[in-house]
């Protein structure tokens, strides 16, 4: 069967929810960026995509309700998703803390992994927010904040998870463990450094 193409699949909503990615992306780039005195920005890049009808489709399958692309936009808060990627952990809670302050959408829940790591190592922070006016109303969508020695993490084990009968696969899973605790170390002896640094200036 010829897979359905995301218009097919959304509708007219599929122009909403790319008006949506297109807003939350323009809106981080507005992120102030005040003491860049340390040289490192605070958001690295951004990713964003629309959830491609197949994977949406085989998320609602499992939830058990209709699969068509009404349901996907009522029953899911991830059919849009932004990534944004920093160096440093201070930064990840800086840039929610002023998402939040936002006009155009709220944040209805929030998931910190990265205080509370999922059992495999996984830290990230999560943002589900809803549109409440407008073209856009109603329109939910995830953005997810990590630092960039994280994100080169999650790919890889993101791979991991989606390949079936991996041999070793639980030496790989406890290696990826081990990795992301000492990922998680590495970062906050960065953010450590960078604090001494910043506070250390005589010019
Ligand atoms: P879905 O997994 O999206 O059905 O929703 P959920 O309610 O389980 O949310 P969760 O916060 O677990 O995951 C949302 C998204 O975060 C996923 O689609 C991934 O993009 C990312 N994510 C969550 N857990 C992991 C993980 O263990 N590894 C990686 N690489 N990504 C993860
Ligand atoms: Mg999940």
């Amino acid at each position: 069967m010829m897979a359905l193409t995301y218009e097919e699949y959304y509708g007219d909503d599929f122009f909403r929810l790319k008006r949506v990615e297109e807003i939350l992306l323009d809106t981080i780039r507005q992120y102030p960026v005040k003491d860049y005195a340390d040289g490192v920005e605070p958001i690295l890049y951004c990713k964003s995509r629309i959830k491609n009808p197949d994977s949406m489709i085989h998320k609602l399958k499992k939830r058990g309700v209709a699969t068509d692309g009404k349901t996907a936009i009522r029953e899911t808060h991830d059919a849009v998703g932004v990534r944004i990627i920093c160096s440093f952990i201070d930064d990840v809670y800086k840039i929610s803390q002023w998402l939040s302050t936002q006009n155009n959408f709220t944040i209805v829940a929030t998931k910190d992994y990265i205080a509370y790591p999922k059992p495999n190592g996984y830290r990230s922070l999560h943002l589900i927010l809803k549109f409440h006016d407008g073209p856009e109303q109603g329109i939910q969508a995830e953005i997810q904040l990590r630092t960039i020695a994280i994100d080169f993490w999650a790919a890889l084990e993101h791979q991991m998870k989606y390949k079936k009968n991996i041999q070793y696969e639980k030496t790989i899973c406890d290696e990826l463990k081990r990795c992301a605790d000492e990922i998680a170390s590495v970062d906050m002896s960065m953010q450590a450094l960078r604090d001494i640094i910043q506070n250390d200036k005589w010019d």
